[in-house]
């Protein structure tokens, strides 16, 4: 067991990281396109939407539209991982998702519980750490153990962190953070001027996860819905007009060449570039540096 999990861990210093993620797209003619790793985002999170569309555009039953959207999710779930991706958080249930007809509701279980069994081994042998986010306990048994299960086989894990909203509400989410905060207080655990910004995060079901970077949503939709409201709040956005069974590699590596290309500056005021001609060249900048230095002595 011990060398089973040290043999992991090494494995998983030495796998060699993507240096740059290379793709050439399939939908667009362009060239190969290529991004560094530091203009990737740490966390992306997905609404999934559009799949009964995507069925009924087609004259299928709904439940026919989240099989073909649990075949795309096979896909961005492998790219996340051959792109060196920290964290990729799917919308797959919410708690409203319950209000929908028994039928598609038993078609989404019947979905979840085939996909965590047929793609365990291969998540896991990909050092894949699942946690789900949401109320596990809340989920009918078999479904349950499925997911309780994952979550302990991979706890240990140390590649793509891969985070599933199953019987989730963003809402919901925040009440349960206040009462466990609430509870220690009460118990003389904390003191109420403990509770800051990083003590309500660690109550969260992302505790430990970096805040989210890239938000997707498919189907034209522009609204995050409930989801991950507190985790969300600096993130970029980018909507894709397509239904989720359509997302696809080409389509993913767009939204992060979007994402690369945006200006982030988290409420600051981020340096014009310096034009070229005002630019010191090396040299010059060292021996400025020199005389300042002198000039401080
Ligand atoms: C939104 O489309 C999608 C969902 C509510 C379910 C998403 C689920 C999957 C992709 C597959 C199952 C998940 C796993 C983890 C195996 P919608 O039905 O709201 O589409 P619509 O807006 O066109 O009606």
């Amino acid at each position: 067991m011990f060398f089973d999990k040290l043999s992991r861990m090494l494995n998983d210093v030495f796998r060699p990281k993507p240096k740059y993620i290379t793709v050439t797209p399939v939908t667009d003619s362009g060239p190969t396109q290529m991004l560094p790793p530091s203009k990737l985002p740490r966390h992306v999170a997905i609404i999934m939407d559009g799949n009964g569309r995507w069925a009924q555009s087609r004259g299928m039953p709904r439940s026919a539209g989240h099989a073909a959207g649990t075949e795309a999710l096979r896909d961005i779930i492998r790219a996340s991982d051959d792109w060196g991706i920290e964290a990729l958080s799917l919308y797959a249930f919410s708690t409203e998702n319950w209000s929908r007809s028994k039928e598609e509701v038993a078609a989404l279980m019947g979905l979840l519980l085939r996909y965590f069994n047929s793609e365990i081994d291969e998540l896991d042998a990909k050092h894949v750490k699942i946690t789900i986010l949401g109320d596990v306990d809340g989920m009918p048994e078999p479904q349950r153990q499925a997911l309780v299960n994952a979550m302990e086989r991979t706890k240990d894990n140390t590649g793509l962190k891969l985070n599933i909203a199953l019987n989730y509400g963003g809402r919901a989410e925040l009440v349960r953070a206040a009462r466990a905060l609430a509870q220690k207080v009460k118990d003389g655990e904390i003191e109420p001027e403990a509770i800051d910004e990083a003590a309500f995060a660690n109550e969260l079901y992302t505790a430990g996860l970096p805040d989210v970077d890239l938000l997707i949503r498919t189907s034209g939709e522009m609204r995050t819905s409930n989801f991950l409201p507190w985790q969300l709040v600096y993130a970029e956005m980018v909507f894709d007009e397509g239904y989720w069974p359509d997302f696809d590699r080409a389509k993913y590596l767009k939204c992060l060449r979007v994402y690369a290309e945006r200006d982030r500056r988290f409420g600051g005021v981020n340096e014009p570039p310096v034009p070229e001609e005002k630019q010191e060249a090396p040299a010059q900048a060292e021996e400025a540096d020199k005389t300042k230095a002198a000039a401080e002595d």
